[in-house]
């Protein structure tokens, strides 16, 4: 039996048996026909092809903002998926309106990928909305078109408006007109999603992979032709997250960068 990669699309509940390995920029283009997703340096540089993806932890959707170019296919299982075209309503979205009136749109290519990194912004931030928050949230979206003094302007807007709320929670967003309706059920029906473990114990895998940054930069025609494990669904505690204990801080290979960055710990030592 071939394996299902199974996962919310935006609105729409989606299994695909396509290789685990595809990069997910590719399969929105060119099979879902997404295309507001672009496509500029595919080496996770520019931020064009940035959407958002959330992971039910507990009774809420743990939203982050990633580059799609990136990321395989495998990731996806059990998860929402949020493309430009997903966040969509009748009218513009607070963030879409704000780039409009502020002139912040530029060329417009890379603008979907500005969108969803301060819609993730807002839908991620655990305290209130910062103007040195959303100058980070736009750190990796490129423009060579023009300058950043409109988006620095749509950045003091959005505090103006969002900066007085402790943290904003899916029906704050809502009401607000940052994301469609559709986000109240979402945790509902990701925790309804048919999912299978991934077949990652292929008998001889050509490669292993742990988030695969490097290696889809250089290879990604190779890789979506071999025989990958995914080491992000391995159940090897080792690997996992950082620990501290004694003198010694014990950090698994399959830390992400942000966990890294993020974590009380390793602030705390580097002085930040
Ligand atoms: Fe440039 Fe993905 S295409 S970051």
């Amino acid at each position: 039996m071939v394996a299902q990669i199974c996962f919310l699309l935006n609105n729409r509940e989606v299994c695909t048996s396509q290789a685990p390995s595809t990069t997910v920029l590719d399969y929105l283009r060119q099979t879902e026909k997404l295309i507001g997703t672009k496509v500029g340096c595919r080496e996770g540089g520019c931020g064009s092809c940035t959407v958002l993806l959330g992971e039910l932890k507990g009774e809420f959707v743990d939203y982050k903002v990633v580059v799609s170019c990136l990321l395989p296919l495998a990731e996806l299982q059990g998860k929402h998926l949020v493309t430009i075209e997903g966040i969509n309503q009748s009218q513009l979205t607070v963030v879409q309106q704000a780039i409009a009136d502020f002139g912040a749109t530029q060329c417009g290519f890379f603008t979907p990928g500005m969108v969803m990194s301060l819609t993730g912004y807002l839908l991620a931030s655990k305290t209130e909305a910062s103007e040195d928050g959303i100058k980070q949230a736009l750190s990796g979206n490129l423009c060579r078109c023009t300058g950043y003094a409109s988006l620095k302007r749509v950045g003091s807007f959005l505090v103006k408006l969002f900066g007085n709320s402790k943290k904003l929670t899916i029906a704050d967003l809502i009401a607000h007109k940052v994301i469609p309706k559709y986000f109240q059920n979402v945790p509902l029906r990701l925790s309804n999603l048919a999912t299978t473990t991934l077949e990652n114990g292929k008998a001889t895998p050509d490669l292993l992979i742990a988030g695969g940054t490097d290696i889809y930069v250089e290879q990604s025609d190779v890789i979506r032709d071999s025989k990958v494990l995914f080491l992000n669904h391995s159940s090897i505690p080792e690997m996992q997250g950082i620990s501290c204990y004694e003198n010694q801080i014990h950090i698994g290979a399959l830390t992400t960068f942000s966990e890294f960055a993020t974590h009380p710990e390793i602030i705390n030592l580097l002085g930040r």
